[in-house]
């Protein structure tokens, strides 16, 4: 086969993208200890025992004699968030690190922090391919984590969809009365319990319990509440402030009182937006870890399930106005 005419050349390109791969960053660092970083699809498996793998560099890439020269790199497999990163690490010669967090690895290749999967490897072997430089790494250390990865086919960006797995996998163990980490239920708690953690947190280190900040929130829709109210509008959060507790928010400024009726404080308002802030910057944080389609998706599913088990909705869950 010739590869004499551009179109020649550009068929062959377009035949090899049928094959979908995912999207990885190598990196390394020149002979000044500067990070060194290319993106690159050619990365793939070779062996598990030693476990190597290997990755082909262009021989017209301005960090060839980096690679070739340091002895090691490492590989970032993207996540399905990382598409901007992959755009900036494929154009030539960039400052392709500015604002990417990285630091330094056991070989002394840089090693970014976000990834699916991250492989620090001694270069083992390189050889001749053509307009290309075949790189095989010995792996000295990995890590994995469950996300969903960037994908490249076609010559286009791709995002996985996995296909349903035909026997669903029993989630509950009847008998024994245990149920496994792929039970809906459990992973809507787990998640609402680690993700609401910088909540507590922040209040814990103000002395506010759950109890004390749904008070503020409740008040900050209906105000002024007798103690007797805010208990009804909070009994089905099973976090319920008692008359102490609410006299001891009165006295530390927190709410103002007017006989039996509470109310927010100024001081109280600022706490209850800065723990929102939190709560909204955490948020904002898990985002960078997902691409947009999957939060919307995330948030559409959310949604179907809580229309779904509806029913008798207490007032502070109505319209998105929950505070915890
Ligand atoms: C999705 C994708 C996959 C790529 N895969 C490779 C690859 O496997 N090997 C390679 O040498 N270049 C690959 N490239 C191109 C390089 O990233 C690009 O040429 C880069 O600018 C080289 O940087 P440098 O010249 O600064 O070394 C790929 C680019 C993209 C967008």
């Amino acid at each position: 086969m010739t590869m004499d005419t551009a179109e020649a050349q550009r068929a062959f390109r377009n035949a090899l993208g049928a094959f979908a791969t995912g999207v990885t960053i190598a990196t390394t660092s020149d002979a000044e200890g500067r990070p060194v970083g290319v993106t690159a699809s050619s990365f793939n498996s070779v062996s598990l025992d030693p476990p190597l793998v290997l990755w082909s560099l262009a021989k017209n890439s301005l960090s060839r004699d980096a690679f070739t020269a340091a002895g090691h790199f490492a590989i970032h497999v993207l996540t399905a968030a990382q598409e901007d990163l992959s755009n900036r690490f494929a154009r030539s010669g960039d400052d392709k690190f500015a604002d990417v967090a990285w630091h330094c690895g056991e070989l002394g290749s840089p090693l970014l922090d976000q990834f699916v999967a991250r492989f620090e490897c001694r270069t083992r072997h390189e050889y001749e391919g053509g307009d290309h430089i075949i790189l095989v790494g010995e792996v000295v250390s990995y890590e994995a984590r469950d996300e969903a990865p960037l994908l490249f086919h076609g010559g286009r960006y791709a995002e996985r969809r996995p296909r349903p797995t035909a026997t669903p996998t029993p989630t509950v163990d009847t008998e024994h009365g245990r149920f496994g980490d792929d039970f809906l239920f459990y992973l809507i708690s787990r998640a609402h319990f680690q993700t609401s953690r910088p909540t507590r947190e922040t209040l814990a280190a103000h002395g506010l319990g759950m109890a004390q900040y749904l008070a503020l929130a409740t008040l900050s829709m209906e105000a002024p509440l007798t103690a007797l109210e805010l208990a009804e509008r909070l009994a089905h959060t099973g976090h319920l402030p008692d008359a102490a507790a609410l006299e001891e928010m009165a006295s530390s400024g927190l709410l103002t009182q007017d006989g039996d009726g509470y109310d927010l404080a100024e001081t109280g308002r600022t706490r209850l937006i800065e723990t929102l802030a939190i709560g909204k910057a955490a948020e904002a944080e898990l985002a960078t870890h997902f691409t947009a389609a999957e939060i919307a998706e995330t948030k559409r599913v959310l949604r179907r399930i809580i229309e779904l088990s509806g029913g008798d909705i207490p007032m502070g869950w109505r319209d998105g106005a929950a505070a915890a």
